[in-house]
This record gives structure tokens, sequence and C-alpha cells, in this order.
């Protein structure tokens, strides 16, 4: 796979991660220069769990953002749809439950998780908007999402050294730590195609979230997303009805329908 567009083909998706799962762990925190653990972090402490939450992670991969959610207290779903990370993430983490599953499709009833949150994923989903349409259907009334995802610095001198990182630094480390030169690639790009930090949220709000925010990590480099869903539950139904399904995602910052709750 050469050209991340949105309108990735997931099984191309799926088998690209299932070819880098067992070094997906270690070149991630090469490539983010260790910052991959403060990210999660900042994760965690964003969802806010209080003990004997039901939390799900979306594209969990290999589970290390589950393994986190769980330390904190909360019983977590590990869901991904790539065989080869969950095969991998459940060798590792034995005690979570993991499910083969695609986020756009979520395979669980309406209102039953506390919180939702998806790290690194939603850039790779096909269709993100249908994803974060089904990631509140699955949240209770007043229940959190958290979106941890790269994204972009809005600081010039910032954005001017990450690009230069990505063009020439990041080809370096891939070629030393992964055999799989092409799904960094990938990254690369799928990355430098994601829409901004407003538009993410745009997104949300159109998805029927509420209290939408977000806060970037190192300097707008990855963007920590979090909203709501409404506390009513007449008013969480009625949104999640209203809700068009969007027909095709889009990077443009001025063309995102937004739908008030
Ligand atoms: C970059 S990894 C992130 C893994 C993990 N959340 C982390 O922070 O390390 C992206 C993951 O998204 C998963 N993914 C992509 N599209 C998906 C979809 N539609 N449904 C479920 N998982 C998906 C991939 O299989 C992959 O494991």
């Amino acid at each position: 796979m050469t050209t991340a567009d949105l309108n990735k083909n997931p099984e191309e998706v799926s088998g690209m991660f299932d070819e880098v799962a067992k070094g997906y762990d270690r070149t991630n925190a090469l490539l983010s220069g260790g910052n991959s653990v403060l990210w999660r972090i900042a994760t965690v402490k964003a969802l806010n769990i209080q003990p004997g939450e039901r939390v799900l992670d979306v594209a969990a991969g290999t589970g290390t953002s589950s393994k986190a959610i769980a330390r904190a207290g909360a019983e977590v779903v590990a869901l991904d749809f790539s065989p080869g990370m969950v095969a991998e993430g459940r060798k590792r983490h034995p005690d979570i439950e993991f499910i083969v599953g695609d986020a756009e499709a979520l395979p669980f009833p309406s209102a039953s998780f506390d919180a939702v949150t998806i790290s690194f994923g939603l850039r790779n989903v096909n269709n993100p908007q249908v994803a974060l349409g089904e990631m509140y259907r699955v949240l209770k009334p007043g229940g959190r999402i958290v979106i941890c995802e790269f994204s972009h610095p809005p600081a010039a001198l910032i954005k001017a050294g990450y690009d230069s990182y990505m063009k020439y630094l990041m080809p370096v480390i891939t070629s030393v730590a992964s055999t799989h030169k092409d799904s960094y690639r990938y990254l690369m790009e799928s990355i430098q195609e994601w829409p901004e930090q407003s538009v993410l949220s745009q997104w949300l709000r159109g998805a029927g979230f509420t209290r939408v925010a977000y806060r970037n990590l190192t300097g707008g480099i990855v963007a920590l997303h979090r909203a709501r869903t409404p506390e009513d539950s007449k008013v969480r139904e009625s949104v999640g009805k209203r809700r068009a399904r969007p027909a095709s995602p889009s990077t443009s910052s001025v063309s995102i329908p937004v739908q008030e709750p």
C-alpha cells in the first residue's frame, strides 16, 4: 500500500497490521522518541475512569492502551479488526478480553459502555464518521469518548521540524527497526492526510456528542479529543436516530455538516 487516501481498503489495512503485529509496539516507541508512553498516560487520565466502569478500547491493536486502562480499575474490552494484532495482544495480556471486530459495526448492544476510547486507530478506519456514530451508539447517556490521534502542530516552527523528521529521519528509523517499510510510508501519508483538530471536533458534534474539547500533546503532533453523549437518554437516542449516515469522509475544514443535539 503506497497511498493513504481516506477510502482505505479494510482488508489491506487489516493485513498490513497483521504483518507488523509482532514488532509494532517496539517500532512505535522508537518512532515517537518515547513520547508514546506520555500520550497513553494523558489518554487514560482524560478518560477519568471510575473503578468498575466498562470501557471499550476500539482499534486496540496489541492492547498496550487497554492494559493501561485496566490498571486504572476499569473492566476493559479490547476490539481490533486485525486478527494478527489481536493474537499478539491475547498472548501479552491474557487477562484482557479481546474481540476481533470492526469499528464501523461494533458488535455490542446500544448504551453498553461508560467510556469508549480509540488511540491512533480512527485515522486507519475506512469511514471515521461511521465509526464515531457507532461509538456514540454503544455509549450510555453521559458516556465519555476520548480520541488520541496524530494531528497537526499549529506552530510553524514545530510543524517544520516535524515535517523534516517524517521526511528524513523516520525512513531511516523504520529501515533499521522494521522490515515493513511500506507500512510506515502508509503511516506518514495517513498522518499528513488526516484532518485538523477543529475538523475532528466537528465530526464529533456531527455524530451527536456534546461538550467537545481537545488539547494538543507534544505541540500538536498528537491531539486528545474528548466529548460526551447527552445525559438525557431520550435526547441521546433521538440524536442517534436522526444522524444521517455520511456518504464519505471529508478532510475539508468547511464542508462538514454539524448537527447540534
Ligand atoms: C496504529 S494501531 C493502534 C493500536 C493501539 N490502539 C495503540 O495505541 O497502540 C491501529 C489499529 O487500528 C486497527 N483498525 C483499523 N481499522 C479498524 C477498524 N475498522 N476496526 C477495528 N480496528 C481497526 C488496526 O488493525 C490497528 O491494530
